[in-house]
């Protein structure tokens, strides 16, 4: 029977290791994703990560919203190659539902650095005829894809209603952003709107089918990020300077790259190595353990 010690030596080893607590990773300092949408460079949940220009633009409550002074909007997807973000306003009227208007605001940075795109089209609808879209600045409404803004009457049941109630087809125009942005709704005196994207690509396809919401075109100033991230890092910035910063681990913040082993993502990978040769360590002094007994 003394065959069954070194088992048992053995099996108290092998256990006494797969009892242990998993390493310890650092905790990442920088949020990379929030749901099933990535979030990189620019943006940043966590402050201090990501750009400066695009501080606090993103908070990951239950889902992704981009934040502007009218509103948080879901974020529908980012784009990374095109540079560019879906998003959609919940309380917007659609197709399908007609919810009361409200303004779309975007702070004076936010116009300039991440803009709705081109293919953003602003229908405003039920406006009166004293609308200066109908009148001084008429030029500023157009068709696209040869959509016509009335359409919309027709083909959406919650638009038919303005039709219904003034037994006419009143006014509406198909504008760009920069109308919205200069000329608030009361203004526009439109009493609602609705935003659709990828406007060139809907032609021959119903209202119904439209993607209603907004694309945002961003772009980035080069920083020297490619050059942080090619070192492990993660592009940050200081909170108090707005200085751009490495992050390279919850101990290491360098300005420009990471040295080498600094990195967060380093130092998780000599973790998981280090706990590999323990097991090795085990699985020896078992076997050795099984020859001596
Ligand atoms: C590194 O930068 C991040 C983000 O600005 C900050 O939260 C952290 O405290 C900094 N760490 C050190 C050691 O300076
Ligand atoms: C983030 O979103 C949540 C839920 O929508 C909200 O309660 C919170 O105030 C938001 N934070 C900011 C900074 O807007
Ligand atoms: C459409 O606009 C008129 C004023 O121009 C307003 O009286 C009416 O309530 C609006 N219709 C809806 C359904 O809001
Ligand atoms: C848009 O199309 C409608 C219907 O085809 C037409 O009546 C209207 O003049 C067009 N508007 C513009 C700005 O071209």
């Amino acid at each position: 029977m003394s065959t069954v010690k070194p088992v048992i030596v053995f099996n108290i080893l092998f256990l006494t290791l797969l009892m242990q607590p998993p390493p310890t990773l650092p905790l990442p300092l920088c949020r990379s994703s929030c749901g099933s949408i990535a979030v990189n460079y620019p943006f940043g949940i966590d402050d201090g990560c990501g750009a400066p220009q695009y501080r606090k633009m993103l908070n990951c409550s239950t889902d992704l919203f981009f934040l502007t002074p009218s509103g948080n909007y879901k974020v529908q997807s980012i784009d990374y190659d095109k540079q560019t973000i879906a998003i959609y306003d919940p309380a917007m009227s659609t197709c399908s539902i007609l919810q009361p208007h409200h303004d779309f605001v975007m702070t004076d940075i936010q116009s300039v650095i991440i803009p709705p795109s081109p293919d953003t089209v602003f229908a405003l609808l039920n406006c009166s005829i004293d609308s200066p879209v109908l009148n001084h600045y008429k030029s500023l409404c157009f068709n696209f894809s040869g959509h016509s803004c009335d359409e919309l009457y027709g083909a959406c049941t919650s638009f038919r209603l303005f039709h219904l109630l003034s037994n006419s087809t009143p006014p509406c125009c198909f504008t760009a952003y920069d109308t919205v942005k200069y000329m608030s709704m009361n203004i526009l005196d439109c009493t609602h709107y609705t935003s659709v994207y990828n406007t060139d690509s809907l032609k021959g396809v119903g209202p119904l089918d439209w993607l209603y919401g907004m694309k945002l075109s961003y772009s980035v100033a080069d920083t020297g990020c490619d050059r942080c991230k090619r070192s492990g890092g993660t592009c940050g910035f200081d909170i108090e300077t707005g200085v751009m910063l490495c992050i390279c681990s919850s101990s290491v913040n360098s300005t420009r790259e990471c040295a080498a082993g600094s990195a967060a993502d380093m130092a998780e990978s000599h973790t998981l190595s280090s706990s590999l040769q323990t097991s090795v360590l085990v699985l020896v002094l078992g076997v050795v353990f099984y020859l001596i007994l």
